[in-house]
């Protein structure tokens, strides 16, 4: 059976992608922490779209993890065509306060378990000269930003190793699109990483999509077979006039405005 693999689909963006690709009628292979938030949306992707939608519990915290999902795609005779790696997270504030372990995860979420979850499946796609791969970075992969530091560098990473391997695996006929969301009505400023004064001076100015917007837009550019797409056309002109500025003029220009929404000099 041909599946579509995204992880982080129990909530946010993944959740609404989910939707998106079960009503085009792709059968689904969910992945995140919380199995009764799973079961329950594979029960009614099902019901609705009458595809058929596993999941699998993993911690992609564990390094462990994207092997642990490989194989057990194999087990259960799952094909993986298009791979969404999208679970991410985040946090705000000064980097030297932040809990050195959170920020740590972040980077094994964002950027360790996704270059493995590639790896892994990219090889099947390759021996098979097609399958798409989709990684999720951030309008933050444009600018560099402060008291998101770790966060920031994490989707540049992003950015950077999505654009090389898309030109890797034109020759086989294997997509890779880098799709970034501006911010997004989710959980994810809502964590305890994120959700502090810090956290809402950040994102107090920035325009604001629902995750169900940005599942739409993810799906148009998957039909179009694009290699770049950015959600929201507010966000497009802002990374397309980002993309002119010095990184460091903006981290200067950034880090003085939100030190002033802070009260801060
Ligand atoms: N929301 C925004 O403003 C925004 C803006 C730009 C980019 N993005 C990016 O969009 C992607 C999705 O974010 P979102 O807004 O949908 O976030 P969200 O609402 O917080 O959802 C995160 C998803 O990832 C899963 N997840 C988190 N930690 C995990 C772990 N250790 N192992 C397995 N699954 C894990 C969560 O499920 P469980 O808790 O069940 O594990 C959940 O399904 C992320 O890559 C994020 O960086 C978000």
């Amino acid at each position: 059976m041909n599946a579509t693999l995204i992880t982080g689909a129990s909530d946010g963006i993944g959740k609404a992608i989910a939707f998106q690709f079960a009503a085009k009628k792709h059968n689904l292979l969910l992945v995140a922490r919380n199995e009764e938030k799973l079961a329950a949306l594979c029960a009614a992707l099902q019901l609705k779209y009458k595809i058929t939608a596993q999941y699998i519990v993993a911690d992609l915290y564990k390094p462990e993890a994207p092997l642990f999902i490989y194989e057990e795609t194999i087990k259960r005779g799952i094909s993986i065509n298009v791979l969404i790696n999208n679970a991410g997270k985040g946090s705000s504030g000064e980097f030297y306060q932040n809990d050195l372990a959170g920020e740590l995860e972040i980077i094994q979420l964002n950027d360790s378990c996704l270059v493995a979850l590639s790896h892994y499946f990219l090889k099947d796609m390759i021996a098979k000269k097609s399958g798409t791969m989709i990684n999720i970075a951030s309008m933050i992969a444009f600018i560099a930003s402060p008291y998101m530091a770790v966060y920031a560098g994490s989707k540049h990473f992003v950015k950077t190793f999505t654009y090389a391997l898309a030109e890797e695996c034109r020759p086989y006929h294997v997509k890779v699109m880098l799709f970034s969301p501006g911010l997004t009505t989710s959980n994810f400023m809502n964590t305890k990483e994120n959700n502090n004064e810090w956290g809402k001076a950040v994102t107090s100015d920035s325009n604001t999509q629902t995750p169900e917007q940005v599942a739409v837009e993810l799906m148009t550019a998957f039909e179009k077979k694009k290699a770049f797409w950015v959600s929201g056309s507010k966000n497009r002109f802002f990374q397309k006039i980002s993309a002119l500025l010095p990184q460091r003029f903006i981290a200067k220009t950034m880090g003085k405005q939100k030190r002033k929404q802070m009260g801060l000099n």
